[in-house]
C-alpha cells in the first residue's frame, strides 16, 4: 500500500532530536523523501541514517534557523540537490525557565533567544521555502503547544508561552494568506512529551511531572511518537479542507 506522503519532499527543522526526529522518521515511513535539518548537524545525520537504514529516503544538512541568510541559502541548495519541497515542518524550538520576576537581564536574554528560534526561526524557514510551497500547493505544519493557549504551572518561561501563542497566530494568519495558493497551514499542539527539551526538569522535579499528569485525562506523559500521527495527518491529503487549525496531542490536557 502506498504511503500517505508518497512523492513528497518534506523538510523538518530540529530533526535531530525528540519530536522532530520522530516526525522525520514517521514521514519517511509514509513514503516522503525527508530533509532533516538541525543546528546540530551530527544529530540530523543520525536521523537520516536511521531512515536510510529502514529503507527510506533522507538527506541531512546543518541549519541554524535563526540565521536568516543561511535559511535562504539552504532552500536554494535543497532545491538543486534534492528537489521541490512540498511539506515543511517548523519544529525547531527551545525553552528557558527563568522567571520574569527574577534577574531582568537574564530574562531578557532568554526572551531574545526564545523569540529568535521559536518565532523568527519559523518565519525565516517558512519564507525560504515559500516559493516552492506555493508552486506545489504544499503544506506547512508548525509545532505549537498547550502554551499556544495557556501558561502552565510548572516552571516555564513567559517568553516560551508568548512564543507558542505566536506560533498559533502565525499559523492562522499564514493560512489565511496562503489559502488562495492552495497551501494548507496547520499546527500540532503537543502536551508534555518526554524529550531532551525537558529531561532535566523531569529528572530534578518529578512532582512537577505529577502536576501535569493530574491534569491529563490519559494519565501519562507523551512520547515523541505520539506526535507523529497528527503530523502525518496534517501533511497528507486526508485533511484537504483543513487549514489554520491546530490538532492538540496533549492527552486531553485542555479538556479539564
Ligand atoms: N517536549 C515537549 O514537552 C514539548 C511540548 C510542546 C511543544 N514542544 C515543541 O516541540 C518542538 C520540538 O521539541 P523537543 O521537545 O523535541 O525538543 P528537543 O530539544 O528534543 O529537540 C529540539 C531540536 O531542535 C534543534 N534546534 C534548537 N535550536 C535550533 C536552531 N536555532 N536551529 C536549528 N535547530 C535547532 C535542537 O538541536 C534539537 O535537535 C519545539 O518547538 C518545542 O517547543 C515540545
Amino acid at each position: 500500500m502506498p504511503g500517505l506522503l508518497q512523492n513528497h519532499i518534506a523538510v523538518v527543522t530540529g530533526a535531530g532530536s525528540g519530536i522532530g526526529e520522530a516526525i522525520a522518521i514517521g514521514y519517511a515511513r509514509e513514503g516522503a523523501a525527508v530533509v532533516a535539518l538541525d543546528m546540530n548537524g551530527a544529530t540530523a545525520e543520525s536521523t537520516a541514517s536511521t531512515i536510510k537504514g529502514q529503507g527510506g529516503k533522507a538527506h541531512a544538512f546543518t541549519l541554524d534557523v535563526t540565521d536568516r541568510a543561511a535559511c535562504m541559502a539552504m532552500a536554494r541548495e535543497i532545491a538543486s540537490k534534492v528537489g521541490a519541497v512540498s511539506i515543511l515542518v517548523n519544529n525547531a524550538g527551545i525553552n528557558r525557565r527563568n522567571p520574569v520576576t527574577g534577574d531582568a537581564d537574564v530574562f531578557f536574554k532568554d526572551w531574545q533567544d526564545i523569540m529568535a528560534v521559536n518565532l523568527n526561526g519559523v518565519l525565516n524557514v517558512t519564507q525560504a521555502f515559500l516559493p516552492a510551497l506555493r508552486a506545489g500547493k504544499g503544506r506547512i505544519v508548525n509545532i505549537g503547544s498547550i502554551q499556544s493557549f495557556v501558561h502552565v504551572r510548572t516552571p516555564n518561561s513567559v517568553a516560551y508561552t508568548t512564543s507558542k501563542h505566536g506560533v498559533l497566530g502565525f499559523t492562522k494568519a499564514l493560512a489565511a494568506e496562503l489559502g488562495k495558493d492552495g497551501v494548507r497551514v496547520n499546527a500540532v499542539g503537543p502536551g508534555l512529551i518526554e524529550t531532551p527539551l525537558n529531561a532535566q526538569v523531569r529528572a530534578a522535579k518529578p512532582e512537577l511531572v505529577q502536576v501535569f499528569l493530574d491534569h491529563t485525562p490519559l494519565g501519562r506523559a507523551g512520547k515523541p511518537e505520539d506526535i507523529v500521527g497528527p503530523a502525518i495527518f496534517l501533511a497528507s491529503d486526508l485533511p484537504s479542507y483543513v487549514t489554520g487549525s491546530i490538532v492538540m496531542a496533549d492527552g486531553g490536557y485542555r479538556t479539564i
